[in-house]
């Protein structure tokens, strides 16, 4: 199974956004991710619903949306309203993690939990049964463009064996830097979902860079 590619429209040309996501729809991208930045929990501030809502509208693939605010729990019903389909929050952006990805699920879309590069594997071990998706930043949050961070091929080996262990179903995304090179390795290691922004949209052909991230990974 796998990879699943969600390509980061926080490097897309946001002059064209309704023309990118078109790019991303002709692709074999499986989902469109989605960073939402608050200026608190980490310094940039990125886009909100109004944005969202526009993306859903034009999208064909579902919305994979990443919030990098504090107390995310306080914005999961009205993303739902705009077509979230995956909705990640960060464990360090949580007063209580576990009751955040319940009150996610409970909208009936998917909850995802994203660590920091900082932050070990395992502080999510009590509750790793629950959570959809589990994400590693494999870089510091809050900017797009950056070298992924050599620890997280062990971080993503060490997460696959919990997982393995206590909840089966759940897929681990990456999340930064990801290029041919360390998105074959990432998938090596046990990653299902590769999200990539800078990789896919600053090359000269988004679509063919999407398609080549996913069969390089499969053949690699
Ligand atoms: C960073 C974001 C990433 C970012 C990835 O805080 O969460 O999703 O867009 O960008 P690249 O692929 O350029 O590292
Ligand atoms: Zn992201």
């Amino acid at each position: 199974m796998g990879p699943f590619i969600s390509p980061s429209i926080l490097s897309a040309d946001f002059n064209n956004l309704a023309k990118e996501i078109q790019v991303i729809n002709s692709s074999s991208a499986d989902f469109i991710h989605l960073d939402v930045m608050d200026g608190v929990f980490v310094p940039n501030i990125s886009f909100g619903f109004p944005i969202i809502e526009h993306v859903n509208k034009v999208a064909t693939k579902p919305l994979d949306v990443h919030l990098m605010i504090i107390e995310p729990v306080r914005y999961v019903v009205p993303l739902v309203e705009v077509g979230a389909h995956i909705i990640t929050v960060h464990y360090e952006a949580c007063k209580d993690i576990e009751r955040t990805v319940r009150h996610i699920k409970k909208q009936g879309v998917k909850a995802g939990v994203c660590i920091n590069p900082n932050t070990p594997v395992s502080v999510l071990q009590d509750f790793i049964t629950e959570p959809d998706v589990v994400m590693l930043m494999a870089v510091e949050p809050g900017v797009g463009g950056q070298v992924l961070i050599e620890s997280t091929y062990a971080k993503v080996r060490e997460l696959k064996s919990m997982i393995e262990k206590y909840n089966p179903v759940c897929m681990i995304e990456v999340d930064g830097g990801v290029n041919y090179d360390t998105g074959e390795k990432l998938f090596e290691a046990g990653a299902d979902i590769l999200a990539s922004g800078s990789f896919v949209f600053k090359s000269e052909n988004p679509a063919d860079t999407i398609d080549r991230l996913k069969s390089t990974c499969m053949n690699g």
